[in-house]
């Protein structure tokens, strides 16, 4: 697991940023994993910028969601297929038909989630997933005590997670009980993982994911199981880090040969 430290959430965006560029860059038709909520927002500002300099191009990509609630149609504001369409892919190139989510108004939502992970294979799989962390050490939606071999499935929100995606909603009643998530067993198949935190509430989070021991009760900390993971921090996520000063110099000297 790298951890790379930088000042400020802007800064986090362009490390994100760089690992995506150079991913499309390499392959054009890269099949990305997006997340949603605040965290990606200065990644996906800075691949914005890019795109729109001919940087970069998304019109061979494909993107698959993380998760999405329960009942929410796209044409919710706040689906998350809402989002990922106004806050990435309508402002660059990518394709609104391949970008993939669960469906949230399925019927049928075991199937709906049988059939996401089978899209996901039939894809190819994820080159790189984007994460962000919640305050109770979620990724995806797995709230603590979801399995470390999980795949999509239905979750129920905790009340926290629920509070806090409270400012997306009219106030914390309108957030749905129950969303569709990848599992962690699902996140884990992706390539590389790029976890992106910042700000001091992400700091404890953090710390526990990177540095305790791996367990249900903190699924971030899955993470650790994985053989290519970027943890990207600012300052004030980076806080709780015992070893912050090692993950400094390690990225300083890092030989130029070695990617992110
Ligand atoms: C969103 C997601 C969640 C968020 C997490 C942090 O697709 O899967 O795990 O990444 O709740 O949210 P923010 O970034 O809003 O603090």
């Amino acid at each position: 697991m790298e951890v790379v430290i930088v000042a400020d959430a802007p800064a986090a965006g362009v490390v994100g940023a760089d690992i995506v560029s150079a991913l499309l860059t390499r392959t054009p038709a890269a099949v990305l994993g997006l997340a949603t909520g605040s965290s990606p927002l200065p990644v996906y500002g800075e691949l914005i910028r890019r795109s729109g300099r001919g940087a970069i191009s998304f019109a061979a990509a494909t993107a698959f969601l993380l998760d999405e609630y329960v009942g929410l149609p796209p044409s919710h504001p706040a689906s998350y297929r809402w989002f990922i369409d106004h806050e990435l892919a309508e402002p660059v190139d990518l394709p609104s038909e391949r970008v993939n989510g669960p469906d949230g108004c399925a019927a049928d939502v075991a199937a709906e989630c049988a059939r996401y992970e089978r899209a996901i294979v039939e894809a190819g799989g994820v080159d790189v997933q984007l994460l962000g962390i919640g305050a109770d050490g979620h990724i995806g939606f797995n709230e603590p005590g979801s399995s470390l071999g999980s795949r999509t499935r239905i979750k129920t929100l905790t009340e926290q997670t629920r509070r806090d995606n409270a400012r997306f909603f009219d106030g914390p009643d309108a957030v749905p009980r129950h969303v569709m998530t990848q599992g962690v067993g699902t996140i884990l198949d992706a390539r590389h993982l790029v976890l992106v935190a910042t700000g001091a509430a992400k700091a404890e989070p953090v710390a526990k994911a990177v540095e305790g021991p791996v367990t249900a009760m903190v699924p971030a900390s899955a993470l650790q199981l994985h053989p290519h993971v970027t943890v990207v921090v600012d300052e004030a996520a980076a806080a709780d880090l015992r070893l912050a000063d090692y993950y400094r110099e390690t990225f300083r000297s890092k030989p130029p040969w070695q990617q992110l």
